[in-house]
């Protein structure tokens, strides 16, 4: 099925939310994106796109990248916006990293994400999709208030041949901010 968009209109600036600050990325910042998804083992976890995609993906009027920082800090994460603001669908957060899992940034990116998404753009929803096998990351969604939406059953192709489920999660403007 064809899908209308962009339904963006205002698409920069920054957002923070307790212990994270999100911001629009530039070429520059391609470097930092290019390193974090390609760490150790998060093969199984996230598309790795070579440098091209990420130039032309970052060119791409549907598409943000919003790099994520500790307040004052240097680049500790990243996410992929695309597309940025589809009239059905919203917003997909296409890849989410944090270079140093499991010290509670991942969630305090997510809430600036959201902030971001919900101020800059008509989106009525954002979603995204995760491997059924990625228990960390479904557990940071659902602390995050987002919901699982149905299973897409063997849909990805993994590095070794093997192919994994993956789950759609969703959240709509309306459960955000939460209560
Ligand atoms: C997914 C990701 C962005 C989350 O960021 P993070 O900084 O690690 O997340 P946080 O530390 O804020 O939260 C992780 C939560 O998962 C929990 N957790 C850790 N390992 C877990 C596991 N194996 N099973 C279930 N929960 C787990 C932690 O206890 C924590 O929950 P809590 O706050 O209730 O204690 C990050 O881990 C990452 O970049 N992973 C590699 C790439 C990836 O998987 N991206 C997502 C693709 S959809």
């Amino acid at each position: 099925m064809s899908s209308a968009r962009p339904e963006s209109s205002r698409v920069s600036g920054s957002s923070a939310a307790p212990g994270a600050v999100v911001r629009v990325a530039e070429p520059a910042d391609l470097d930092f994106v290019y390193e974090a998804e390609r760490q150790a083992g998060y093969e199984w976890l996230v598309g790795q796109w070579p440098r091209d995609e990420h130039v032309a993906a970052l060119a791409h009027a549907d598409t943000r990248y919003l790099i994520a920082s500790r307040p004052g800090g240097a680049p500790a994460g990243f996410v992929i916006l695309q597309p940025l603001s589809d009239v059905h669908e919203g917003t997909k957060l296409k890849r989410v990293v944090v270079v140093e899992p499991d010290q509670g940034f991942g969630q305090a990116m997510l809430r600036a994400t959201f902030d971001w998404v919900f101020d800059n753009t008509p989106s009525a929803r954002l979603w995204l999709d995760v491997f059924t096998h990625n228990d960390r990351a479904r557990h940071a969604y659902r602390r995050v208030g987002m919901r699982e939406d149905g299973l897409l059953r063997q849909s990805y192709r993994m590095p070794d041949g093997s192919r994994a489920d993956r789950v759609i999660m969703s959240l709509l403007r309306s459960e955000w901010p939460p209560p």
